[in-house]
């Protein structure tokens, strides 16, 4: 019986939100689509160890967003990937943890 006065209480509830809604001029909201342009570099890795980058670098975030940090030294690099790995949960195998550093580290030293 509590569970039914309870039911009723959210009907009435959400009934009265729904005519507030209504009310205050809610459905003459003026929806339209917008384009965005997001700034590159994207979501993805290319050139030099494309490869596996995207395979252990971009399930969290996107390449421009690792690739617009500060410029790091290998030795700084390699903490990053490690704190990946152990901080952040990232499935990256063990041996290739300096391969990805260096990767990185190239790519900025252009
Ligand atoms: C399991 C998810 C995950 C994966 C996979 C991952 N990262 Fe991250 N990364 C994060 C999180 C979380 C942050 C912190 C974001 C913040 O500080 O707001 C981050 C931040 C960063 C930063 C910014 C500096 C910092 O320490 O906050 C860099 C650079 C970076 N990641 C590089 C990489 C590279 C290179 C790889 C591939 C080895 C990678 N990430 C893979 C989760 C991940």
């Amino acid at each position: 019986m509590k569970h039914l006065s309870l039911a009723v209480a959210s009907l009435v509830m959400l009934t009265g939100a729904a005519g507030a809604w209504a009310a205050s001029g809610g459905s003459k909201v003026n929806w339209q689509s917008v384009s965005v342009t997001v700034p590159g570099p994207g979501g993805f890795y290319s050139g030099p160890n494309a490869q596996i980058l995207n395979t252990n670098c971009v399930t969290c975030h996107t390449a421009g967003f690792a690739e617009r940090q500060p410029t790091l030294s290998l030795a700084a690099w390699t903490v990053e990937v490690t704190k990946m790995k152990k901080a952040f949960g990232a499935p990256i195998v063990d041996a290739d943890i300096p391969i990805i550093a260096q990767a990185m580290f190239s790519r900025q030293a252009k």
